[in-house]
């Protein structure tokens, strides 16, 4: 008896040992809808199922849209065996329940918890309990965990988190590991073989000096993105009213640029046109979802102008041009020159012009290069976003 559990315990040691990530998961950035920017701790079973829902009936679904996770505040406790008390008023069928909704809609289920004591709005965290937890997940049929930083006083955020991703590993469930820890460590350095995603800042705000200050802040980190490990600037604020939607087009713009996580952060069933149009830009969508993975970087910085750029599969490239100013800009375009600058070299790539067709992204339509060179005019805080295709 003693040695067979001896052989046991040996096993599941050697298991443990040899927890990783789940590999294959988020190949491309993940996107899907959270209920933070819009919610808070206003969220409800009702609520959940309605997003669900509604992602499917606006297209978002169609677009790409796959996750829709619960952020802070479902959780209330924990019993005497430790488990993690659901708030029955808000999620009275328990989150299991829900979980097999949302899959049902063929959509997947995400859930938040924190490595600290007590989660950032003052809920249970996960320390202490992680496997317990991620055995509760993996029964609930979890598919994408964001995994918090607050409270966490002394604790080492490496070896919180990769406890917790290799609880998720015992646990057997594939799940997408949010690492939101918000850069403080630099995750980008060791986060890769941890999580697949994870935050590069603190929270964004719904204003355009906010979100556009998290763009600087993702200069420097495009060689630490690719596909299963994504720079997460944090979920989008279009439709929440604090911006205009031109701000809007250049938020998305900038995060489908940058390979970001796309995660809906608005009312997904109380969105105006405007709103779902940029959600659900196609061409844009597909630059984020481009499988090399590729995250732009800033190729030229003239202060309140700037000119990013990623490769994509097939030497094909994005281009975007960013007026970060106050005032109208006329802008002077060279589709030859952008065509072939690389990371902050001009004239790197070996690429002819007469082998592309270029379109203007927003526009959806087809851009004349005949003249080498062109003017734009581009409004305040507005995008001009460029796709090389190359021709068939
Ligand atoms: C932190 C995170 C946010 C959100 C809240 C919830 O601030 O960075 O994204 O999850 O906690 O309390």
């Amino acid at each position: 008896m003693r040695v067979k559990l001896t052989i046991v315990m040996l096993m599941i040691a050697s298991f443990c040992a040899y927890a990783q990530k789940f590999d294959k998961l988020a190949q491309t950035p993940p996107m899907g809808w959270n209920s933070w920017n819009k919610f808070a701790c206003d969220v409800s079973e009702d609520l959940i199922m309605g997003m669900a829902d509604a992602m499917v009936s606006s297209g978002m679904k169609d677009a790409g849209y796959e996750y829709v996770v619960i952020d802070d505040c479902w959780q209330v406790g924990r019993d005497e065996n430790g488990e993690i008390i659901v708030d029955k008023e808000r999620f009275p069928h328990g989150i299991k329940y829900l979980a097999d909704y949302i899959h049902s809609k063929g959509l997947k289920f995400g859930i938040y918890s924190c490595a600290g004591s007590e989660t950032c709005a003052g809920r249970p965290g996960g320390l202490g309990h992680e496997y317990q937890d991620a055995r509760s997940y993996a029964s609930w049929g979890v598919d994408y965990l964001k995994y918090d930083w607050c409270n966490t006083t002394t604790q080492d955020s490496r070896s919180s988190y990769t406890n917790m991703r290799d609880a998720l590993y015992t646990a057997g469930r594939p799940i997408v590991f949010s690492i939101c820890e918000w850069g403080g460590s630099k995750p980008w350095e060791w986060a890769k073989d941890v999580g697949h995603l994870w935050r590069t800042t603190g929270d964004i705000l719904d204003r355009w000096d906010a979100m556009i200050g998290i763009v600087d802040k993702q200069r420097d980190l495009a060689k630490y993105a690719g596909p299963g490990h994504w720079n997460d600037p944090d979920m989008l604020e279009v439709g929440n009213g604090g911006m205009t939607n031109e701000e809007y087009k250049t938020h998305f713009s900038m995060w489908c640029m940058m390979a970001a996580p796309l995660m809906a952060g608005n009312d997904l069933a109380n969105m105006s046109e405007e709103t779902k149009e940029i959600l659900t830009n196609n061409e844009l969508i597909a630059i984020d979802q481009d499988p090399i993975g590729q995250q732009a970087s800033c190729y030229r910085d003239n202060g309140d102008y700037e000119i990013w750029g990623r490769a994509l599969e097939n030497d094909e490239k994005a281009v975007c041009l960013l007026n970060r100013s106050d005032e109208e800009k006329e802008v002077q375009v060279n589709f030859t020159s952008l065509l072939k600058t690389s990371d902050n070299y001009w004239y790197t790539y070996p690429y002819n012009l007469e082998d592309y067709n270029v379109r203007d992204v927003w526009e959806q339509k087809e851009v004349k290069t005949d003249k080498s060179i062109i003017m734009v005019k581009m409004p305040p805080h507005s995008v001009k976003v460029y796709r090389f295709l190359k021709k068939k």
